[in-house]
């Protein structure tokens, strides 16, 4: 990786969002190296805390296999085990945890919180994923894109079909960094964080990306590249489950949506998938998915973002 001095942390896909190309280009190396039998511990002696608040499969994993496979070593630590499910700050948290480890990834109910652990932690802080925003999921989406594409965002266009999430989120500054072309079709109220769409309006304006919100998922997949789903309901909005169900009904990738893509577009959903609902087991099992090699690529992204953060350097951050 080039000396520019790397982010502090990884809060946001913002913080990455004019590495976005090295990110990918190095993450490919890797994937391409790992796939040689080729592992080079560049991480060597370094320790990931990895501290989450909600269930995790493939991050989990990914981050833990990354840590594994650079020569270093990662840490669960549910957060029910933890003194913070007991009370204990997340500002004492952080302190302690800067005293053991070279780098802590947080998956919480509450960005502010990532924020606050950030704030206070000495060793940078990787947002696992939020109630805002999952900034590690873009860079393996955008990777997955970028090879399928032979390394080429602009002039292709991506539709979005469902919740405003913290996945939408972040990939509506994702795409725009890149200069992705991406139509997000949503039903009216699940529409993303008014601050998110404006600071991806600004990347757009720098990159040439379009942007373009719409209710109608026909009209988002029409002639499109590539379609993505995501859940109806994100961990933490199990209360509304019933109106969300209703509110999305019409939000499914299904055969008939997909036929509208192009006859090149391909499919991506970041899992778990709820079959039946946002997705069909027709498209999930069918041949037009990238979902498997988007899943695989969250350990190469990993690698490549836990290299950019962890690598040694010198850091010295207090708190106000
Ligand atoms: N896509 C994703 O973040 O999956 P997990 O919840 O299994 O980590
Ligand atoms: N939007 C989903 C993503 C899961 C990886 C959630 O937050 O639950």
């Amino acid at each position: 990786m080039p000396s520019r001095s790397p982010p502090t942390d990884l809060l946001s896909i913002r913080d990455v969002a004019d590495r976005l190309p090295e990110l990918l280009r190095h993450a490919a190396r890797l994937k391409a190296e790992r796939r040689r039998g080729r592992l080079t511990p560049t991480l060597r002696g370094q320790n990931l805390a990895m501290i989450f608040e909600k269930p995790s499969t493939r991050t989990r994993t990914s981050f833990e296999v990354a840590m594994n496979d650079l020569g270093g070593h990662a840490l669960y630590l549910s957060s029910r085990d933890l003194q913070l499910g007991r009370g204990e700050t997340i500002a004492d948290t952080a302190r302690v945890l800067s005293r053991y480890v070279n780098g802590v990834c947080y998956r919480a109910y509450r960005h502010v919180d990532v924020v606050e652990l950030a704030r206070w932690s000495e060793v940078p802080v990787i947002n696992a994923l939020d109630d805002v925003e999952h900034p590690c999921q873009i860079v393996a989406d955008l990777l997955t894109m970028w090879e399928r594409w032979k390394g080429k965002f602009r002039g292709h266009r991506l539709a979005w079909i469902g919740d405003g999430n913290n996945v939408l989120q972040s990939l509506l500054l994702g795409a725009a960094a890149v200069g992705l072309d991406l139509t997000a079709a949503i039903p009216e109220g699940y529409r993303p964080l008014p601050e998110i769409v404006t600071a991806a309006e600004a990347l757009a304006g720098r990159s040439g990306a379009h942007l373009v919100f719409t209710t109608d998922p026909a009209e988002a997949a029409r002639q499109a590249d590539a379609l993505y789903t995501d859940v109806w309901v994100s961990m933490g909005d199990e209360a509304e489950e019933t109106q969300r169900k209703e509110a999305f009904r019409g939000y499914r990738i299904d055969d008939a949506l997909l036929s509208r893509a192009l006859p090149s577009a391909f499919v991506l959903h970041d899992l778990p998938a709820h079959r039946g609902q946002e997705i069909t087991d027709s498209v999930l099992d069918g041949p037009r998915v990238a979902v498997w090699d988007q899943a695989e690529n969250r350990l190469h992204a990993q690698k490549a973002i836990l290299e950019l953060l962890l690598a040694p350097r010198p850091r010295s951050r207090r708190p106000a």
